[in-house]
């Protein structure tokens, strides 16, 4: 029986990615900050509305990048109700993550507990837009502003979010985008940093290339986290199905909202005034005593019908054995994050799902 999957991969017609690979055969020319790795560095400046984007080979190694760039010393304020790539990077690079709470609204880190979890050591606020969802970095920039931190918003849900027509990937002092297949945008494996100078762009652009400033000097400990020319190409080939894309994921969110809103015991995140949101997700969050079922109960059945939705994000990063007690790590009460992951389940959404498999997933619930 056909499996209604969670996401499927943008993929640019294959036609026109040939025209792209038989023009990188002729150039010889497979990596090291080639023609269409630029080309596509400059596209996504258009696309977006952001001043520098640096590609990196994925999202995590630009989110450990971002935080190498900005020499970060001691702890970074996170959220825990994230994919682990986001706290990885900050233990990646011998910095303490200290885990606040998030929003029962948002399921972003909650402004008004960062305050709390300010210490001397405090270097960094690194919040997540979680599912595309702008977090309040009016409040975030101003508590950062206060205590002098740097803020790195981990955006990797967020490609072409805007909020007020502006992208919110020039809030904060750096944004990380992930072009993984599973991501609205991608570039199979991929990843960004989008910043704001000419300077931050040539650092980030160092550090994904060893360090090197030149053939025969080397400034920073750099690593390989360079996008190759094939990628790029790959890249380049979809970003114009990227809007029609989004509307599609639009309407499919239309549809769950209008048949969920009576459902009992089930509750979902709305559009938020003044924001072009990406629908890369559509999280529902489950109350076991209303619905009649628990968030595990309704898992099982959706995937015994062949509809695989996911639980995003389950465990919580604090509760997988690697960071449960551990000492590199500093922990406050996540008593909404946990309740927020111990009932969600995202479901099937994405630029190729039909009415029918809308419908069929819908059946499985209501
Ligand atoms: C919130 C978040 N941050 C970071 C990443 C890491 O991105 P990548 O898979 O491109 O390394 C992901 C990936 O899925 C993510 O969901």
């Amino acid at each position: 029986m056909k499996k209604i999957t969670v996401t499927t991969p943008l993929l640019p017609p294959i036609d026109e990615l040939k025209t792209y690979l038989e023009d990188i055969w002729q150039r010889k020319w497979l990596t090291n900050n080639g023609y269409y790795h630029q080309l596509l560095e400059s596209e996504l400046c258009n696309y977006l509305g952001v001043k520098h984007v640096s590609l990196f080979s994925n999202g995590t190694l630009a989110l450990t990048a971002a935080m190498q760039a900005l020499e970060l010393k001691g702890e970074v304020i996170t959220t825990p109700y994230s994919f682990v790539a986001t706290s990885h990077s900050v233990m990646l690079n011998n910095l303490t993550p200290v885990f606040v709470d998030i929003e029962p609204e948002t399921f972003n880190l909650d402004p008004e507990k960062i305050e709390a979890a300010i210490t001397d050591k405090t270097c960094a606020i690194l919040p997540v837009h979680v599912y595309g969802n702008p977090c309040d970095h009016q409040a975030i920039q101003s508590i950062a502003d206060k205590y002098d931190l740097k803020v790195i918003y981990d955006a990797a849900h967020a490609f072409g979010v805007k909020k007020d027509e502006c992208s919110i990937l020039n809030w904060g002092d750096l944004s990380i985008l992930s072009f993984h297949a599973t991501k609205a945008y991608s570039t199979i494996e991929g990843g960004a940093i989008i910043c704001h100078t000419p300077e931050m762009k040539k650092k980030l652009d160092k550090l994904k290339s060893f360090g090197f400033d030149s053939d025969t000097e080397l400034s920073l400990l750099g690593t390989n986290a360079k996008m190759n020319e094939v990628q790029a190409a790959f890249g380049l080939a979809s970003l114009g199905l990227i809007d029609n894309a989004i509307e599609k994921r639009q309407q499919v969110a239309k549809i769950y909202r209008k048949t969920l809103a009576d459902v009992k015991g089930i509750r979902y995140l709305e559009d938020i005034d003044g924001v072009n949101h990406n629908y890369s997700y559509f999280p529902i969050i489950i109350d076991e005593l209303e619905y009649g079922l628990s968030r595990d109960a309704l898992y099982k059945k959706l995937h015994e019908n062949n509809i695989l939705a996911r639980r995003y994000f389950y465990p919580l990063i604090t509760e997988f054995k690697l960071y449960k007690n551990n000492v590199n790590t500093v922990q406050y009460s996540n008593n909404i994050a946990k309740d927020i992951s111990d009932n969600v389940i995202c479901l099937p959404i994405h630029h190729e799902i039909n009415i029918n498999d809308v419908n069929e997933v819908l059946r499985h619930i209501i």
